[in-house]
């Protein structure tokens, strides 16, 4: 039986980087593409046959037909969210059904997890999605959670009114949560999914490819804590979350955009505010592809880049979104100095990918990082992509 490799992509920032289209162009390369940490609260655009597509649950693979796409035990799931995304393909013509698995360690978001970042104040702060994230990973720790193992126990649907009935009391006076009908639909459709134990289900293949959500800054541990999401976003969760051997681990992808953005509350130490903050708002359509928000927009911060490279490994550098820097005289990005007193090189802008002075910004990342870049996105759709250095 053949070794099994596992490459993983990876988000550098605190999102946002394009990481779907990079996995939607390495996919077919793959026999699984998996999901292991994260929710809903990720949105990975793509772009198919024309249609843009917002991914949120199922993993980017599934318009490559023969790849498996598998949600692996270290996700939050939100049932209902899972069955509007099955319904959206299937009118695009992709039935997500006849190669989507789930591990059975996932866990469930419930109602009462959206409802406790509604009813408490706390993700308010945080600037989340409100797509109960931080509830579920906090059940899912203190043991109270429900894994999507127990579908089929008979006292599944108690389990979770008592989860609930626990919440619930804690905020006297707050209309209770809602279990809508598509909550029960979307259960069911989970019913039907494959459930697999991953250990056993992942080693009939030779490579998978592991799609990050979020971005290492956003890392519960390794992050801006508290400005966090709850799960590890870093190479760590891959291991945990899919439940493989670090020696399976081989191309370590880490994805950055060729400015910053970050959505939600929490410092970002290039931030730009004022018509700076607009132009690359407009430009790069820099608002939330699950919650709609505006972006923060900033310069690259190769100080934090250079963190998350060296935290994760990453072996094949992708810089994205470079084409939306197209035009400016020139760009800055942060080199040193404080999260608080950031200091900058200025660097010549380029007019278009091809001038020397873009492939002059690449050379400075890769002096700066040690790492080179290896793939280069230029535009939204598929094609828009080369990689500088042969697989
Ligand atoms: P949560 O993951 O919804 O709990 O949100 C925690 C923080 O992570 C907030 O600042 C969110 O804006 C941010 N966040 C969560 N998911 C994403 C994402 O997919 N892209 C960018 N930011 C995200």
């Amino acid at each position: 039986m053949k070794a099994l490799r596992v490459d993983a992509v990876l988000g550098l920032q605190w999102g946002d980087e394009g990481k779907g289209k990079v996995v939607d162009t390495l996919a077919c390369r793959y026999s699984v593409v998996a999901r292991f940490q994260g929710g809903p609260n990720a949105g990975h655009t793509l772009y198919h046959r024309g249609h843009k597509v917002v991914l949120h649950q199922i993993p980017s693979g599934i318009f490559h037909e023969g790849v498996y796409c598998l949600i692996g035990d270290g996700v939050v799931l939100d049932p209902e969210v899972l069955l509007r995304e099955v319904e959206g393909l299937r009118m695009l013509g992709i039935d997500p059904l006849e190669r989507l698995v789930i591990g059975e360690n996932v866990h469930l978001i419930l109602p009462v997890h959206i409802w406790l970042e509604e009813v408490s104040a706390e993700g308010e702060k945080i600037g989340t999605t409100r797509r109960g994230i931080g509830p579920a990973y906090a059940d899912r720790y203190a043991r109270r959670g429900i894994p999507v193992a127990w579908l089929d126990r008979s006292d599944f649907r108690q389990r979770i009114e008592e989860l609930t009935a626990y919440h619930v009391a804690r905020f006297p006076g707050a209309p209770p949560p809602i279990f809508s009908e598509s909550f029960w639909m979307g259960i069911e459709l989970l019913r039907e999914l494959p459930r697999v134990r991953l250990s056993e289900w992942l080693i009939q293949f030779d490579s998978v490819l592991a799609e990050g959500s979020q971005g290492t800054m956003l890392d519960i541990f390794a992050g801006t804590y508290p400005y966090v999401t709850s799960s590890h976003t870093t190479i760590a969760g891959v291991l945990a979350g899919l439940a493989v051997p670090p020696q399976a681990i081989r191309e370590v992808y880490g994805v950055t955009k060729a400015y910053a953005t970050r959505v939600g509350e929490g410092a970002f130490p290039t931030e730009v505010f004022g018509e700076e903050a607009q132009w690359l708002q407009t430009r790069g359509s820099e608002r939330g592809s699950t919650t709609g928000r505006l972006r923060r927009c900033g310069w690259l911060d190769l100080v934090a880049l250079r963190y998350a490279i060296e935290i994760n490994g990453v072996s094949r550098l992708t810089l994205t979104k470079a084409d939306v820097l197209c035009g400016l005289p020139q760009v800055k990005v942060r080199t040193g100095g404080s999260d608080t007193h950031p200091e900058y090189t200025i660097l010549p802008g380029w007019q278009t990918l091809e001038d020397a002075s873009f492939e002059e910004f690449i050379r400075f990342i890769e002096g700066f990082t040690g790492v080179s870049v290896w793939g280069v996105s230029t535009g939204p759709s598929r094609e828009d992509w080369y990689e500088r250095i042969a697989v």
